[in-house]
């Protein structure tokens, strides 16, 4: 029972890389550990305060991001829109239901993508699958299959590098209240989402400069001109989190320092297994995705694991059971967590239940059935009296076109277009701003605020 930073070695991890030269890996691993640690225990704690209120119902959590970031896309203006669009969708829902949102980015070290196939297939040739830009190359050819351990550290600096510009963005001024009609992107601008937006940000408008009047500024009041803004990302590859998990100074307690919140994979949450081991023993506030194939039973035996104190803020269930089946499993759930006396924060992922693969052979994601998810989930949970906490979901601020439908109304033919994710299909900047007027529409309802539509 006993905990160290290593004891998951002694446990089978499932989904991870072959890596033909272990002392390389081995190198690798031992300068990760020397190196600087990207986020900061107490800001771990503050995240982990936050999230005590979305378990208590007293605030929201909007966690996104890209499915897997690349090399390749690594740009300030891909960093940028993504934190534009997270903005606006925090400001939907924050003035929209009157909530305060705690946003944390899959950003900054998403990068290890579990895989249901270990081969990929092609033609009549049969490689290893693409697991992430921080294990092997996503060209279909040999030599970019073979996993490099020299990826661990190019993705530990890009990470760092996304970080200070998000800590930039965050405090340096992009985030005030003020700039809020500039967060609505070009792009955007021929739809009713544009539209929606521009209203609802002249309302704040009007409200800020009924502050100023009494004197209340961004510059006396830094809420108004700055925001917390959290990293996230799977822990799938426990070698690189054991190089990064450090001692905190003032407590004495472990803390994963790769980012503010890690999550446990749908594909390895084995009770005995190792990334369960290892995220039990640091203190950093974690999620578990909970699919289809998990028990009542066994979830109430992975909480009792994880967060044995049961202690509001430190474990986050992310559901993702797909809109047919959602109905089937998540009140099971929900009544064994409950039974038990379990405070967790429940957050839907709408988007790894519904992926599908359109006519044209791309994998995509209907718009449709990722509301119909997100508002069977709400209604489950207003039915059972529990906190709908949180949506967790895959977006870019880029114009891409991979899940159909949506007000824009992209169909499968279009997809082609602009199809440009390393894994899953994303929404958009524009169906991101639909699905945060859809869930802000829910959240007033679950909180019995009723106008059932705009404030007005
Ligand atoms: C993911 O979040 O990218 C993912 C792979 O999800 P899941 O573990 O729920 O399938
Ligand atoms: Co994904």
């Amino acid at each position: 029972m006993t905990w160290t930073p290593d004891s998951w070695r002694t446990k089978t991890a499932l989904q991870q890389p072959k890596y033909p030269d272990p002392d390389a890996l081995a190198g690798v691993e031992k300068d990760l550990a020397s190196s600087p640690p990207l986020v900061f225990a107490g800001e771990a704690r503050s995240l982990r305060k936050q999230l005590r209120k979305v378990a208590r119902g007293e605030a929201f959590l909007l966690q996104g991001g890209d499915c897997a970031e690349s090399f390749a896309e690594f740009h300030v203006d891909v960093i940028r829109d993504t934190f534009k669009v997270m903005l606006q969708m925090s400001v939907v829902l924050t003035y929209g239901a009157s909530l305060p949102v705690v946003k944390v980015g899959r950003m900054a070290g998403q990068f290890a993508k579990p895989r249901s196939e270990d081969l990929e297939v092609q033609g009549d040739e049969a490689l290893p699958s693409y697991r992430g830009d921080i294990v092997n190359g996503i060209a279909f050819d040999a030599d970019s299959r073979i996993p490099d351990p020299a990826r661990l550290l190019k993705a530990y600096h890009q990470s760092a590098l996304t970080l200070n510009l998000l800590r930039a963005f965050a405090q340096g001024g992009m985030a005030n209240l003020e700039q809020v009609h500039r967060w609505n992107l070009e792009f955007v601008k021929d739809t009713d989402q544009f539209e929606r937006y521009e209203q609802l940000a002249s309302e704040l408008d009007e409200t800020l400069a009924f502050m100023r009047a009494i004197g209340l500024t961004s510059e006396t009041v830094p809420q108004l001109r700055e925001t917390d803004f959290y990293t996230s990302h799977e822990a799938l590859l426990p070698g690189f989190e054991q190089a990064l998990t450090r001692v905190d100074s003032l407590t004495g307690d472990y803390y994963a320092c790769s980012a503010h919140m890690l999550w446990i994979g749908d594909r390895t949450r084995q009770l005995d297994g190792a990334h369960v081991e290892l995220l039990r023993g640091v203190e950093n506030p974690i999620g578990l995705k909970c699919g289809p194939s998990l028990t009542p039973d066994e979830l109430v035996r992975l909480i009792s694991v994880l967060d044995p104190d049961n202690d509001p803020g430190r474990l986050t269930l992310i559901t993702r059971h797909g809109a047919d089946q959602v109905a089937d499993h998540l009140p099971a759930l929900i009544d064994a967590v409950t039974k038990e006396g379990m405070e967790v924060v429940w957050s839907v992922d709408p988007m790894h239940g519904n992926t599908m693969v359109s006519a044209n052979g791309y994998k995509t994601r209907p718009f449709e059935r990722i509301v119909s998810e997100v508002e069977q989930f709400f209604a489950i949970h207003r039915a059972h009296g529990t906190h709908p906490g949180g949506v967790h979901f895959e977006m870019t601020g880029q114009n891409v076109t991979e899940c159909t439908g949506g007000a824009m109304k992209i169909q499968e033919s279009n997809l082609a277009d602009r199809y440009h994710t390393h894994c899953d299909p994303r929404l958009n900047a524009s169906q991101s701003l639909e699905f945060a007027f859809i869930i802000a529409d829910q959240l007033r309802a679950s909180r019995g605020v009723d106008n059932g539509g705009d404030r007005h």
